[in-house]
């Protein structure tokens, strides 16, 4: 019998990159979400399919003792989306002691990959969430979360925070802080989400933001300030003052600018979302390119967005409440 899974995707309301060196940040779970259907096989081998992805579907197999994929689509593609698939799978089997289980694993996905929407969290909460129900063994999310944070460390090259993972296994506003990472209460949040079509190498750009607190001081500053923005942004969330969230997010994405990670499809987007009367915006994830986060509860910045030539594609993102479940 098959299981299924799916987890949410997410928005930095607040504090990406200073999340790195400790401060801490508040990532909220959206109604994006990606789908795992993991089978047991009768061999060892492990066969993946993706649909819906940005990209174009694509279909691995491989197994047996060179596990040489055979695939259908350009290596370099195939190696970033099963990084995360297949470490998520070891996860599984090592959690249900079953060294050598093989799958047949289906990914479906409504999130755009590499963008700052957390589709690589997504899939490796939903993928062990799936795979080890599959093998018989339930873990609780918090789990699934510690395992799924286990998978981004290995294929990151040791570069995550518990941000995306914890977020997308427990649903909600979450506040992360190193290792402490705790549900939050939070209002319905008016998300507006504005994509450039683009995708960011979130290492790259996080060794950018390293050198630049290396070389100046005032860096290390503007990522201690965006510390403090989010003591704030809590308290903000905490009397659940949507305006003065907008406030502090307009506020978020001049220091995110000043440590050099936007672009300008990002703030082209940031600003016709300010100019349509959003409450704020701000870019969300890495940066580079990638996607956006306003604050709307009406129509005027999705209008907006949709005729900003650097946005290719808009779209309303309610917070999930529901972290991942089974399907
Ligand atoms: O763009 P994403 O979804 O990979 O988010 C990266 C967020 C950073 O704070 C820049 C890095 C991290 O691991 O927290």
């Amino acid at each position: 019998m098959p299981s299924t899974s799916s987890a949410p995707g997410k928005v930095y309301l607040f504090g990406e990159h200073a999340v790195v060196y400790g401060e801490p940040a508040i990532p909220c779970a959206i109604e994006r979400r990606a789908r795992v259907t993991v089978t047991e096989r009768d061999d060892d081998r492990l066969r993946v399919s993706a649909s819906d992805l940005t990209l174009d579907g694509f279909t691995v197999e491989y197994g047996g003792v060179d596990r040489r994929p055979d695939v259908d689509v350009p290596t370099p593609l195939i190696e970033a989306a099963m990084g995360y698939v297949d470490a998520a799978l070891a996860e599984a089997r090592d959690a249900a002691d079953r060294p050598s289980a093989g799958f047949d694993v289906e990914i479906e996905s409504d999130i755009p990959l590499g963008a700052g929407l957390g589709s690589s969290a997504a899939v490796a909460v939903a993928g062990i969430d799936a795979a080890t129900r599959e093998l018989g063994c339930d873990l609780d999310p918090g789990e699934v979360a510690e395992r799924a944070y286990a998978v981004e460390r290995t294929v990151q090259d040791g570069q995550a925070s518990r941000a995306d993972t914890f977020c997308s296994a427990m649903g909600g506003a979450v506040r992360v802080e190193g290792a402490d990472c705790e549900t939050i209460d939070a209002p319905a949040l008016p998300f507006v989400v504005g994509y450039d079509g683009a995708s960011h190498d979130t290492g790259e750009l996080v060794a950018g933001v390293r050198a630049l607190r290396e070389e100046y001081s005032f860096a290390s500053d503007t990522v201690a300030a965006i510390g403090d923005l989010v003591r704030r942004g809590e308290a903000a969330l905490a009397d659940e003052d949507v305006a003065e969230l907008g406030r502090l997010m307009d506020f978020d994405h001049g220091l995110l600018c000043a440590l050099g990670v936007s672009a300008r499809s990002l703030d082209e987007m940031v600003w016709a979302a300010r100019e349509a009367g959003a409450l704020g915006a701000k870019l969300t994830g890495a940066g580079g390119g990638g996607c956006i986060v306003a604050l709307d509860p009406d129509d005027g910045t999705e209008t907006a967005l949709s005729l900003t030539p650097a946005c290719a594609e808009t779209f309303r993102a309610e917070l999930a409440r529901e972290g991942v479940r089974v399907e």
